[in-house]
């Protein structure tokens, strides 16, 4: 049933895409903004204590970078301004021992949906705290913005408007199909259950695992009530190390520009001790101004 060595048409959250010649010059301009609007406070570094690695290895900047990125993602609670993963810049970690890691890092990233013709990047600037061993990082982020707030409250109305009329979603088998195809009128379904993906992959990450959405397993639910989309799903998402798949169930409630809600339960195939499965709920907060 699983999809190994067949992946999704849709980019993998967290994975580089080749960086085109052209984006370099296209860089400039949110280099600049994101200067400004990167967090004026540096001083953490000096903290006694803190063993300061100027080199970080890039595993590691990358693995932050794609924390980080669930979280933006999340915390947008907007399937039209979801993002992904273009490039780690710079970035700087000061380990401690006993507790964990602290990466300080500036990513760029591009919208998972570009349209025709887009080929900008929004910069971010995150500050991502691996606690030893534990998942779900602590994360600060600010970044540029990708497109104008009142496009993407039309994109997603639009979305929604689309969502709205879907026919027979419980009959949706799994996306991508098994040619790996996602049909047009449910790429909606898909960026919403990429959505509340992104809060469950951000929780689970650790600072050596790392989760991507490979399949929508199936529909459980998809109702229309007072005029917010609920809608309980099950994805698969894959742990890039250990090749693991686990079967999240998620249900979330949305409605363009109100807060996302989300639960879920994963299920963990390698550890029957711990058969029960790992659980969380969140709102996503309420837009920020720099966000
Ligand atoms: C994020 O910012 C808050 C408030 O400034 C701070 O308390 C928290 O420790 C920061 N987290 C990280 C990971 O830097």
């Amino acid at each position: 049933m699983l999809l190994h060595g067949q992946p999704p048409p849709a980019l993998r959250p967290g994975e580089l895409r080749p960086a085109a010649p052209l984006l370099a010059l296209l860089l400039l301009l949110p280099l600049q903004q994101a200067a400004a609007a990167a967090p004026a406070e540096s001083g953490g570094f000096e903290v006694p204590g803190w063993r300061q690695d100027t080199q970080p290895p890039r595993s590691l900047l990358q693995q932050a970078a794609r924390a980080a990125l669930h979280f933006i993602n999340f915390r947008a609670g907007s399937p039209s301004a979801l993002r992904v993963l273009t490039a780690v810049q710079e970035g700087r970690a000061s380990i401690r021992s006993k507790e964990g890691c602290r990466v300080d890092l500036v990513f760029t990233t591009e919208r998972y949906n570009p349209e025709e013709g887009e080929g900008h990047l929004g910069k971010c600037s995150a500050r991502v705290f691996f606690k030893n061993q534990k998942p779900r990082p602590a994360i600060n982020v600010t970044c540029s913005r990708l497109i104008e707030k009142k496009k993407r409250e039309q994109e997603d109305y639009l979305l929604y408007k689309q969502m709205k009329k879907l026919k027979n979603p419980l009959d949706v088998v799994s996306l991508p199909d098994s040619y790996g195809h996602i049909d047009p009128s449910l790429r909606p379904m898909w960026d919403l259950a990429f959505l509340g993906s992104s809060y469950v992959m951000w929780e689970k990450t650790t600072q050596f695992l790392y989760y991507y959405m490979i399949q929508l397993h199936s529909v459980k639910q998809w109702k229309i009530n007072d005029d917010a989309i609920d809608f309980d799903y099950t994805v698969l998402l894959h742990e890039f190390s250990t090749q693991e798949i686990i079967p999240c169930r998620i249900h979330l409630v949305w409605y363009p520009g109100k807060r996302l809600k989300v639960k879920y339960h994963c299920q963990e195939l390698q550890t029957p001790e711990e058969a029960s499965g790992t659980e969380g709920s969140a709102v996503a907060p309420t837009e920020l101004s720099n966000f």
